[in-house]
Parts: structure tokens; C-alpha cells; sequence
């Protein structure tokens, strides 16, 4: 089933109703390709919530078309942007991108009220969305440019949870880098985690990899230890969804573990990110908050009970990696090698552009 069909997992509309943003909706994969349309915020900030538009690239593309919705049907903009940039703590594209519209918006109206001169103000948010969005695309181009040269031929590549064109205006992150070693030839195997709780792994990863035509096997992530120690895994390759100023990252939960095990048996961790995703507002790991969710998907498995009622639940959805377990960072601007504080602030400085990496730059609420 292999398509070279783009994959859009968000489009801007402008029906005569008003505008409106069209989501894939990711939760009814593989079954179904359905699409969500949202009309207002309220509506955008619950698809954030339960993962119909989900990734961190992604999510920044969202807030900030988002903030375009709210300002082109009048509403509240600052209260429409706060409630989208806390729709979802961890992954900090989300506030990144919702902020940076925001402030476009804030700029264009001239004044700090919730009101804008309505037109400018919105057309400039819209603008500052879509220069996100093209923004993403250019950096996947680039992270599948940098990040190949750490794919041997042959390669057997492990990933975890889904980074492909689905989290992504573009190719994606990790999954951009696997796109371009099949497309060289250097793809042996797409090793693919199943990645519960959501099976993010199994039913979008696996659905991407097919349409690519990608060989790929799907395991459960408790099957990875002993992949590993079998010794057919060369390369582990993941996405992130938010880089601390030390090189923590905090990327779906079971990351860290296969960090973990890729150094007993020597093989290379690399996360693959946007600059998006790098905040020097967080200092360190242990300051990244990480987003719990219901109970129900872990005790709970396609709707049926797996648990005896009432079983007390840990749903952390993701976890955080510490630098020392990482072997290479690839961005768009290029490898953190080793990943030291210093190497990635060496990577460019704080810009107040939508092409830099978040900074002081945020704007103060
Ligand atoms: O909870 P999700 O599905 O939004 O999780 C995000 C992810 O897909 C992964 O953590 C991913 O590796 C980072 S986004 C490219």
C-alpha cells in the first residue's frame, strides 16, 4: 500500500461560514481516515486534549493557527491562547507556537487589549501561522539531511511512539530521518515499539511505515531488551517533546528505558528535534513537567477492561532521558555531539522570530 500521497494532518479553511481548522483525527487510526473540524477554540483545545492533532511540531502549528482562529472570530485572544498553550503541559511547541502568533497579534493591533484593530491583527496571526508551518517542513528537510549521516548501511533502526508526517507540516522528526535512509538505501529494518498506552507505535507509526513501504516489524515495547541483546539493533532513533537547557529530554514514556538499554549494549541513541522543541527556559530534566493522563488508558485496553476496577494507576506520558544516555541531538541547524549545555547553546542564539529558538523571547502574560 505504498502512497506518495501527502499526509495533511491540519489544514487552514476559509469556508463562507468562517474559517475553521481541519484536523486528521489521529485517534481513529489505522481504521478510519476521519477528519475533525474545528470552528472555535474550545473546540481545537479538546482535540489537543485527547490526541486528534498530537506531536510536538505539530502542536505548535496548532496554537498558532489557533490564535488565528480566535482572532479572526473576535474572540478573546489572550484567553483563547492561554487555554490552547496548557491544553497539554509537556510538549513545549504548543506554548511556542501559540505565543508567537500571539504576539504577532498583539504587534499588528498596536495595543495590549483583548480587542485588536480586528483585521490586521488577524491577518497577522494567520501569517505567523503559516510561517510556522513552513518553518516545520524546511526543518524536517533539514534534520533528514543531518541526521542521515548517522545511519550506517544496513541499518536495523529501533523508534519509539510516531514522529512522522502526522506530528509534523513537514516529513517529521526521527521518522524524516528513517524516510531518508530508505529512500538511500541504507534501511534494513524499522523496528517499531507498539508504545502503549496509546499504541502510538502500532497503529500510526507501523500505518506510516506501510504507506512509505518501509520494511517494519512491530514489538512490544517490553520485546526490546531482548531485540537489543540479540544484537539486531544498530541505531535507536527517536523524537522529543522538550529539550532542557542541560539536554534532558522528556519524549514519550518508555524512552528512557530503551536509553538505558541502548547503552548496556552499545548501541546509538539519537533524538531527532526542531529547535522548537529546545527551551532554555527549563534548566534541567527534573524540571520539565510531565503530563499525567487517565487511568482508564492503561487499565483500560480498546475500550474493555483489563484491570480489576478500582486498580490504582501510574499514567505518566512520557518521561525524561538525561543527556549523558544520549549520543547525538539532530536538529535543523545540525548534531549536538556530545550533548553538553554548551554544544546546544552553540547552536544559535535566541532570535524573536519564528525561525530561532524559543528564548526570553516568550511573551509575558
Ligand atoms: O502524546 P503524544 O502522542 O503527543 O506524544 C508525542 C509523541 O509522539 C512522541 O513523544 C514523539 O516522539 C515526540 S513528537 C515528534
Amino acid at each position: 500500500m505504498t502512497t506518495s500521497d501527502p499526509l495533511l494532518p491540519l489544514r487552514w479553511l476559509e469556508p463562507p461560514g468562517g474559517p475553521a481548522i481541519e484536523l486528521l483525527d489521529q485517534t481513529r487510526l489505522p481504521a478510519e481516515e476521519t477528519f475533525l473540524t474545528c470552528t472555535d477554540v474550545p473546540q481545537l483545545v479538546d482535540a489537543i486534549a485527547r490526541l486528534t492533532v498530537r506531536g510536538a511540531p505539530l502542536l505548535g502549528v496548532a496554537g498558532a493557527y489557533g490564535v488565528a482562529l480566535a482572532a479572526a472570530r473576535g474572540d478573546d485572544v489572550p484567553a483563547a491562547a492561554a487555554a490552547i498553550s496548557t491544553a497539554r503541559p509537556t510538549a513545549v511547541n504548543l506554548r511556542w507556537g501559540t505565543d508567537l502568533a500571539l504576539r504577532a497579534w498583539r504587534a499588528a493591533a498596536g495595543h495590549d487589549g483583548p480587542v485588536p484593530g480586528p483585521k490586521a491583527g488577524a491577518q497577522a496571526a494567520l501569517a505567523q501561522a503559516r510561517a510556522i508551518a513552513d518553518q516545520d517542513a524546511a526543518a524536517s528537510a533539514a534534520m533528514a539531511a543531518h541526521g542521515l549521516g548517522l545511519v550506517p548501511t544496513g541499518a536495523r533502526i529501533l523508534t519509539h511512539c510516531n514522529t512522522g508526517a502526522l506530528v509534523s507540516a513537514g516529513e517529521g522528526t526521527a521518522f524524516a530521518v528513517i524516510l531518508a535512509a530508505h529512500r538511500a538505501g541504507r534501511l534494513a529494518r524499522l523496528w517499531v515499539d507498539e508504545t502503549r498506552p496509546l499504541l502510538q507505535g502500532a497503529r500510526l507509526t507501523a500505518w506510516e511505515a506501510r504507506r512509505a513501504g518501509i520494511p517494519h516489524t512491530l514489538l512490544a515495547d517490553s520485546a526490546a531488551a531482548g531485540l537489543m541483546a540479540s544484537g539486531q539493533v544498530d541505531l535507536v532513533l527517536t523524537g522529543a517533546d522538550r529539550i532542557a537547557a542541560d539536554g534532558s529530554v522528556a519524549n514519550k514514556v518508555g524512552t528512557y528505558g530503551l536509553a538505558v538499554l541502548a547503552r548496556r549494549h552499545g548501541v546509538p541513541f539519537v533524538v531527532v528535534a526542531p529547535m522548537s522543541t529546545v527551551d532554555p527556559r527549563t534548566p534541567d530534566g527534573p524540571s520539565i513537567e510531565v503530563e499525567f493522563r487517565a487511568d482508564e488508558e492503561v487499565s483500560c485496553l480498546a475500550g474493555q477492561a483489563v484491570a480489576p476496577a478500582g486498580t490504582s494507576v501510574w499514567n505518566p506520558a512520557f518521561d525524561v532521558t538525561p543527556a549523558a544516555l544520549i549520543t547525538a541531538i539532530v536538529t535543523e541547524r545540525g548534531l549536538v555531539q556530545p550533548v553538553t549545555p554548551g554544544n546546544l547553546r552553540d547552536l544559535g542564539g535566541s532570535t524573536d522570530s519564528v525561525a530561532g529558538p524559543q528564548s526570553a523571547s516568550y511573551v509575558e502574560r
